[in-house]
């Protein structure tokens, strides 16, 4: 197919927003210019008073995850069905061997269930033990197209390594040249806060960010810095919430550790007044870490513009509120942590840009273009250059006011935290691998037709 997009205000990259056509042909970003001729091409695209922007890059998400007692709701179909609509077209999925599961055998699997992908997508493994197998087939992961492994210092006793077997994965990751994704948080003191907490009879939701506090994630991403150091291998922070991990981030980095980071919106637009009631309707905001008090919320924006982070993920990792949440009613460890939000991260941060919180250039950088680069994807993505890949979105300048809910989402779950918010942000049309994927807010392509990125 060859189409031109005409008239919009094009994102070629964040630094440069231009007034061009955008020509694609056969998947591909065929050519800018000012003045294409529609009848060089078979369909033309009216996108007068619209930002036209590379499709977003969603580099941390839980679709289909076994997280013990529950399983993510979102499954690689209706997760990246719900991600197109929020004008995401790549996501990062993380992947975990069953018990005794090689590694081939896992990617393979997940491989096939990609067939039912409406985005691109690609994988991290979680390697959650040092178990021989996994370790000697660590190094054939980038053959198989995986770059990046998630390891966790939290939740001791289902994905927590030890700082030793921290240090050997992370070694032995680097050597093959994979990226290790770090979750950073002390997890056995946690634990004891937690349980002295329950002990107390504090037992409702709001207890999680209280037996959380953002000093266990500090020392975490400190230590994590410093093993990282030693092992001499790269590592990327997930989800950052505090101002003790800006800080012990720059700090690891002052002494030498190559550290990326990202945070995510639940620590940009929500803070920890979610905490203030004793209702169990708080289960809602029980993801890991949690959402955190201004002073926090105020350093990660801060850290965005500095480019101390430069990436904003989702972290979707949705429960129902009815049936998984309620797991926890008489004790708030036992709530599955994850909330969803793989459709509304990219609307939030346009929605941001239209209140001035950020430039349009800064909520491309961060939401698609850095992330990108970090995981071996530009120029393909993240950028509408000339030879990219055509995932691109089309979003109003002045759009209709779209309210978030759990309603008008597409995202399989029955809650969001974002229920009622105006958001200005929705793309009206998204284009994946030169398709339309959705026209005028619908869904308009028959089959899902996302591809692998490794
Ligand atoms: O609460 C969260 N974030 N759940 C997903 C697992 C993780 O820690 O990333
Ligand atoms: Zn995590
Ligand atoms: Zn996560």
């Amino acid at each position: 197919m060859r189409c031109v997009i005409k008239g919009g205000l094009v994102a070629v990259s964040p630094e440069h927003i231009l007034e061009v056509d955008i020509g694609v042909v056969n998947g591909v970003i065929y050519r800018i210019s000012r003045n294409e001729d529609p009848q060089d091409y078979d369909q033309t695209i009216d996108a007068g008073h619209c930002w036209v922007l590379p499709g977003g890059i969603d580099a941390h998400v839980h679709l289909d995850w076994d997280f013990g007692d529950t399983v993510t709701t979102d499954d690689i179909n209706t997760g990246t069905r719900a991600a197109a609509f929020g004008g995401t077209t790549t996501i990062l999925n993380f992947i975990q061997p069953k018990p005794g599961e090689s590694l081939r055998t896992l990617v393979d699997r997940w491989k096939d269930k990609g067939e039912m992908a409406w985005t691109n997508y690609g994988f991290h493994v979680i390697i959650s033990q040092l178990y021989s197998l996994w370790m000697d087939e660590l190094p054939l992961l980038p053959s198989m197209g995986i770059h990046s492994i998630k390891v966790f210092t939290a939740y001791p006793g289902k994905l927590m390594l030890s700082d030793a077997d921290l240090f050997r994965i992370m070694r032995a990751a680097s050597k093959s040249s994979i990226l290790s994704m770090v979750h950073a948080e002390n997890g056995p003191v946690i634990d004891v806060i937690a349980e002295e907490s329950v002990l107390a009879g504090k037992i409702q939701p709001r207890y999680h960010g209280a037996t959380r506090p953002s000093i266990l994630e500090g020392e975490a991403v400190f230590r994590v810095g410093q093993i990282a150091r030693l092992a001499n291998a790269p590592a990327y922070m997930v989800h950052l919430s505090s101002l003790e991990s800006v800080k012990a981030l720059g700090y690891a980095r002052q002494l030498g550790a190559r550290l990326a980071a990202e945070t995510c919106p639940q620590y940009l637009f929500l803070n920890d007044e979610v905490y203030q009631s004793d209702h169990f309707d708080v289960a809602q905001y029980v993801y890991t870490p949690p959402s955190r008090p201004h002073d926090d919320v105020r350093s990660l924006w801060d850290a965005l513009r500095r480019g101390v982070i430069d990436i904003v993920s989702s972290d979707h990792c949705p429960f129902d509120f009815h049936g998984a949440k309620e797991l926890g009613k008489m004790d708030f460890r036992l709530i599955p942590n994850g909330g969803p939000g793989i459709e509304t991260r990219l609307p939030l941060m346009l929605t941001a840009v239209h209140k001035g919180q950020l430039t349009l250039g800064e909520a491309i950088a961060w939401t698609s273009t850095n992330a990108s680069k970090q995981f071996g994807l530009f120029p393909k993505k993240g950028t509408l250059l000339p030879g990219s890949d055509a995932d691109l979105v089309i979003v109003e300048q002045e759009p209709p006011l779209f309210t978030a809910s759990a309603r008008t989402l597409h995202q399989r779950i029955d809650y969001t935290p974002y229920e009622g918010w105006s958001l200005q942000g929705v793309p009206r049309d998204v284009m994946i691998g030169g398709q339309w994927v959705i026209q005028d807010h619908q869904l308009i392509a028959s089959n899902s037709h996302g591809k692998f990125v490794g």
